[in-house]
């Protein structure tokens, strides 16, 4: 009797640490899928910015309204564990912030190039520290 229920316990155990561990698995292929909606939306604003396109306000807003919702979104996942956590979880709040702010430039009709330097260091920023 007691054999089964150390069996149980190991198996709901075991259960548990694979439910953790898919749970980290999928966040992490989302935040890569993220990562790369990140870099195609940074280019277009770039190309906006720099006048390679034409400012559309509308998209430009729709990208940087993306960036902050995405950034809340990452920072409350579980995607980095341990001591790295508190800082990483900052770094996508700060980000979101960042991108707010860059919205509320469009229709300010301030430029928008500033803006886009703060985040390109941002992003910089936490991949030096977490994604090599
Ligand atoms: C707060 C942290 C953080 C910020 C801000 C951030 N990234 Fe990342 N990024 C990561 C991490 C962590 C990875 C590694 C993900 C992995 O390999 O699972 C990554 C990976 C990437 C990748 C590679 C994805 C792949 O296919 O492997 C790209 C591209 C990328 N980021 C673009 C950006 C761009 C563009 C920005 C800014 C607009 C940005 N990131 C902002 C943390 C961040």
């Amino acid at each position: 009797m007691r054999m089964r229920a150390a069996i149980i316990a190991a198996l709901i155990l075991t259960l548990a640490a694979s439910f953790a561990c898919a749970e980290r698995t999928q966040a992490a292929a989302s935040l890569k899928a993220t990562m790369r909606a990140w870099k195609t939306n940074m280019g277009a604003l770039e190309g906006m910015a720099a006048g390679a396109a034409p400012l559309d306000s509308a998209e430009a807003l729709r990208l940087l309204q993306e960036f902050a919702t995405d950034s809340q979104t990452t920072a409350g996942r579980s995607i980095v564990t341990g001591a790295d956590a508190a800082d990483i979880h900052a770094r996508f709040e700060a980000f979101s912030a960042d991108a707010r702010r860059a919205g509320e430039a469009i229709p300010a009709g301030d430029p928008l190039q500033p803006h886009l330097l703060r985040l390109r260091a941002d992003c910089r920023s936490c991949h030096d520290l977490y994604a090599n």
